[in-house]
Order: C-alpha cells, then structure tokens, then sequence
C-alpha cells in the first residue's frame, strides 16, 4: 500500500511504486482537474505542488510523492496565494477552453509564493513549461500581475 498526502488529507492505495503521479491522482483518486496534455513533460497541464513546488505529475512516479505534501487545482484555493490567484483569474476571466488553466493556476501559484511581486521576465521564465493553446498568455500575465498586487481581493482592476 502507498501512503498519500494530497490537499492536507491522507490517502492509502495500491499502486505501481512507478505509476505516474499523474495517473494516480486523475484515474484513482478521481482529482480530474489535473490535466494530461503531452506526458511528456512538455507542456504543463499536469502540474501539481509536491512541497510547493512545481511539478509536471506525467513524468513523476508516485514513489516521489510519498512522504510529501501534494498539492492539485483542488487544494489550491486553500493556500492564501491560491486564493488570490484563482480570484485574479476570475477577475481578469482568463480562460477561454480551460484544459490548461489548471496547470497555468498551478504554475501562476508557485511563482508568486516565491517571488511576491514577479516582474515580466520573471513571469515569462516562470510559466515558460505551459503551454496555452488558446493563447491567453496576456490574460495570464495581467492576471499574474493582479493578483501579485491585490493581496488577496483580486479586485483591485480588469
Ligand atoms: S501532460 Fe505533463 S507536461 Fe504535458
Ligand atoms: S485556455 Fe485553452 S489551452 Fe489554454
């Protein structure tokens, strides 16, 4: 049995010790909002926090998540900068199909608890792993800069 922390609750499961992390959390713990785009870590649908970092869960084996704090788009909101972020896409209404807000969420996130008020290239380097077909990488950049700046309301401006 696999022993899991996700989202601040304790999961216990059989599994491949190799199975990605990915698969584990959309196909057994049914935590769909984690995309699967490429697999091969190309383009940032999947990525989850282990430790707060940022992670693409296709190419992570789940032995690499135990003993961790995983963290989905379904935990994130959770986290004070989560919340600030996910208000800030509400905000500046980024998403136009979705598939791969999540992951862009996730990323956004992760940038913003180390760098509080991330300058463009800074932002650019961060969420340089996903990939918007959609193109709302704009939206994703005012919305990044929103939430850096609103301390938590999201409201501040569109
Ligand atoms: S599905 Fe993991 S990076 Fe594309
Ligand atoms: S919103 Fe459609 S791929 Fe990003």
């Amino acid at each position: 049995m696999i022993a899991l922390r996700i989202n601040g609750q304790s999961h216990e499961l059989d599994a491949s010790l190799d199975m990605p992390l990915l698969w584990v959390l959309r196909d057994r713990l049914g935590l769909t909002g984690t995309k699967f785009g490429c697999g091969v870590a190309l383009c940032g649908a999947c990525t989850v926090h282990v430790d707060g970092a940022p992670r693409r869960a296709c190419v992570t084996p789940v032995r690499a998540a135990i003993g961790r704090e995983i963290t989905t788009v379904e935990g994130i909101g959770a986290t004070p900068v989560g919340q600030q972020v996910q208000r800030a896409w509400l905000a500046i209404e980024v998403v136009q199909c979705g598939y791969c807000q999540s992951g862009q969420i996730m990323s956004a996130t992760a940038l913003l608890a180390k760098i509080s008020a991330p300058t463009d290239d800074e932002i650019d380097e961060g969420m340089s792993g996903n990939i918007c077909r959609c193109g709302t990488y704009p939206r994703i950049r005012k919305a990044i800069k929103l939430a850096a700046k609103s301390g938590g309301d999201g409201q501040e401006e569109k």
